[in-house]
């Protein structure tokens, strides 16, 4: 089995990072793969201090008055949006949300000529999502501020597998020496990928529970075990994340029906007799009930952390707009 990474379609290597020597030595957060366990530990380290402040009734911190952040959204989003909106919020900056329907894109303007006159008004933090792998990348060489990655296309969703983990260590104890099934659409997910990336350098046991037809081409170099039979795959794990289709990335047929999905690949409370007594039920959202999940199985509190999930993502997303913006606050205060 190989622990090779690979790059997601068109997605470039180079970032250009701040001076070493910094616990997350990077610019931007683009995608978990070039991210270390220390940068990775670092990021979960920060947010499990604002789970606190988040569960207090006054939630808000001056960390980062007089900051501006943009969060431009290419694609839809209800949890990612309002959570980075509320991240921003909380932690004192001044947080403004560009819904691209009512933008000049509708009338033609490019993402990299947006990103332009976006970076004339000096944002110090943009949030971007996009329906492309490795535009994220792109605009963020175009800017001046710290670019973070709300998802782009199928490459990568890194601040979901932060708050995965999250919720996981919290759960848990720890991701290492965890049995992590991740099932369903894999090839179309970028929260799969980024979930990959993060438990394997943290020391999990990744499993991938799907049909042939939806694993990515590069299975084989992600450094997971691949199951095409959901019990077999489900055997002793103690973690299970379930994937949405994502049909709006699907060109073609990639499945016979709903309903024959759902008996083989949908995860019930049936097919979840074989995973460990107290496993975990995850999944990013927005779900499709009676497709990938059981809705008792995701209602059931005792096993399903899915409301807990949103929850550490407005601490991971406070912690990513901190550890970022850190330098930028120092200089200020020189
Ligand atoms: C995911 C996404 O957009 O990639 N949603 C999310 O951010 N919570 C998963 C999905 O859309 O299925």
């Amino acid at each position: 089995m190989s622990t090779q990474k690979t790059d997601p379609a068109s997605y470039p290597r180079a970032e250009v990072s701040p001076p070493s020597g910094h616990l997350f030595p990077h610019k931007h957060l683009l995608g978990i793969w070039n991210l270390d366990p220390t940068a990775i530990k670092h990021l979960l380290d920060v947010a499990e201090g604002y789970v606190d402040l988040n569960r207090q009734a006054s939630k808000s911190t001056e960390t980062c008055s007089g900051l501006t952040q943009i969060n431009l959204f290419f694609e839809n989003s209800t949890r990612t949006l309002m959570s980075f909106e509320i991240a921003g919020k909380r932690l004192g900056l001044d947080t403004i949300s560009m819904s691209t329907g009512t933008s000049s894109i509708k009338k033609g303007e490019t993402m990299l000529d947006t990103a332009a006159t976006l970076n004339a008004m000096h944002p110090d933090v943009l949030v971007v999502r996009h329906g492309d792998s490795g535009a994220v990348k792109l605009l963020s060489e175009k800017m001046d501020c710290a670019v973070i990655n709300a998802g782009d296309g199928r490459a990568e969703h890194p601040t979901q597998a932060l708050l995965d983990a999250l919720t996981i260590q919290r759960r848990k104890g720890s991701i290492h020496g965890q049995t992590i099934v991740i099932s369903g659409d894999v090839a179309h997910s970028r929260v799969a990928r980024s979930n990959i990336y993060l438990l394997n350098a943290m020391g999990a046991r990744v499993r991938l529970v799907a049909p042939p037809t939806l694993l990515p081409a590069d299975v084989d170099l992600l450094g997971v075990e691949v199951f095409h039979h959901m019990e077999q795959g489900l055997e002793g794990a103690d973690v299970v994340m379930m994937l949405r289709l994502q049909n709006e990335r699907m060109q073609g047929a990639f499945l016979p029906s709903l309903r024959e999905y759902y008996q083989f690949w949908g995860l019930t409370r049936e097919k979840l007799k074989a995973a460990s007594d107290d496993v975990l039920v995850m999944h990013p959202g927005p779900m499709n009930r009676g497709v990938e999940i059981a809705s008792d199985v995701a209602d059931d509190l005792d096993r399903s952390a899915i409301e807990e999930q949103v929850e550490m993502g407005v601490a991971v997303r406070m912690a990513c707009i901190d550890v970022l913006t850190r330098d930028l606050r120092k200089e200020a205060a020189q």
